[in-house]
């Protein structure tokens, strides 16, 4: 089928979630995604921040086709020989202790509720329903099932499905006081996105991250850091609430994990992982040996040397360029990022930009309306982002120059 069968079928065999971009992808190399015309795009979505090491990276496919052909999937009923190195090396690297795994970002989301209301009732046996409450921040993103969603901050997502799980509060952005005078005793955990993705690149500031923790300690809380788009060397740390010397109780992984296949990991310190015993919690295909292998592959590359610092340098690169271009065109209102998580506002929609990017051969994503933001392959160089920024230029220009227009006329 070429692109309007397959789009024309879509559309009446699929449940409509999703509004695509007008491409039938068919392969990927490196930094490049090639559609059924052989037209080639340089990616800065990164299969929405999956693809760090890009695409065919030849480590990844030695071990995907090794592995094929001994195993898919056995349970967990049964050990493999995966999974129990994969938890080690990710606890260590999160400062933690114990691992659970599951399948997507949502899902791992649902599991740290699950465990810190069932640490709460274990603190608290007397009063069963006393400790019920999550903190959620404004204008975060945590995933879509009835769990992680009552803790997804915009409307438009929850509205349809409530009720939603209950005792869900949100607390304003970086508002310290606000954070304070919502900590009830009830409160079992703070869920935060140390820099908000979905949200438009948003960072959380220290004074709030450092007060949701010592809130947390003196309560006997959980601090859930969600690191699935943020984390694993995305901000050129192995995590970014590093970056501001936080220990949280719950770190929660997905996204780039297994190199592309589902494998999501919640990672949690001694006390709170006692909380579940067997049977509470469990996945049918959480932590299966071929996503488990990817993934010992994924962190084994992204710990060699140079692999982070790379990360840190090209992404300090992309930003300046951006603050280059927004120099010379006021219609971008801020630059920001870590590492290689980074957004343009701008002050009009950002559909139309991510529209030509597209036929100019680049893929990016738009979030908040009016947020470019970029998640590209970790492996990206400064020639690419060099390549994108001459071919973001004309597009904003002419943006500005319509703006101009419409405004004097
Ligand atoms: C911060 C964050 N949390 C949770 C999720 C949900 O992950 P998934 O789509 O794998 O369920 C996402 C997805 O974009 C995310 O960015």
């Amino acid at each position: 089928m070429n692109f309007d069968q397959i789009a024309e079928v879509e559309k009446r065999a699929l449940i409509p979630t999703y509004d695509r971009l007008p491409i039938l992808a068919v392969r990927g190399e490196g930094c490049y995604l090639y559609d059924d015309r052989g037209k080639k795009y340089l990616d800065f979505l990164g299969g929405l921040a999956v693809n760090a090491l890009g695409y065919a990276h030849p480590e990844i496919l030695a071990v995907l086709r090794d592995e094929s052909e001994s195993l898919l999937h056995v349970s967990n009923l049964l050990y493999h020989p995966y999974q129990a190195p994969l938890a080690e090396k990710l606890a260590r690297l999160a400062g933690l202790d114990r691992v659970f795994f599951a399948n997507t970002g949502t899902e791992a989301i649902e599991g740290a509720i699950k465990l810190a209301r069932a640490y709460a009732r274990q603190r608290h046996p007397a009063e069963p329903c006393a400790q019920v409450e999550i903190l959620a921040v404004e204008n975060s993103f945590h995933g879509r099932t009835l769990g992680a969603l009552a803790a997804t901050w915009p409307e438009k997502y929850r509205k349809p499905f409530e009720p939603l799980l209950p005792g869900v509060k949100f607390v304003r952005l970086n508002d310290a006081a606000h954070l304070r005078q919502s900590f009830t005793p009830r409160v079992a955990a703070v869920l935060v996105e140390v820099i908000q993705g979905e949200g438009g690149v948003v960072e959380l500031q220290e004074n709030f991250l450092k007060l949701a923790e010592e809130l947390c300690r003196a309560h006997d809380a959980l601090l859930v850091c969600d690191e699935i788009q943020c984390g694993l060397g995305r901000t050129g740390r192995w995590f970014a609430f590093q970056k501001h010397g936080l220990k949280p109780d719950v770190v929660v992984v997905a996204k780039p994990l297994a190199a592309g296949l589902p494998l999501a990991a919640l990672i949690a310190r001694e006390e709170a992982s006692a909380a579940f015993s067997p049977g509470m919690h469990g996945s049918t295909f959480g932590g299966g040996p071929l996503q488990c292998r990817l993934a010992l592959k994924v962190l084994e590359i992204l710990a060699r040397p140079g692999f982070l610092e790379h990360v840190c340098e090209v992404g300090a690169y992309f930003r300046a360029q951006l603050e280059k271009l927004r120099d010379g065109l006021p219609l971008i209102r801020e630059v920001r990022g870590e590492g290689l998580m980074v957004a343009a506002e701008l002050a009009v929609p950002g559909k139309s930009v991510v529209r030509q990017a597209l036929e100019a051969g680049f893929l990016m994503n738009c979030t908040q309306e009016t947020v470019l933001r970029f998640l590209p392959p970790l492996i990206i160089e400064r020639r690419h982002v060099d390549d994108l920024i001459a071919a973001l230029r004309p597009i904003l220009a002419s943006l500005s120059l319509g703006e101009r227009k419409e405004v004097t006329a």
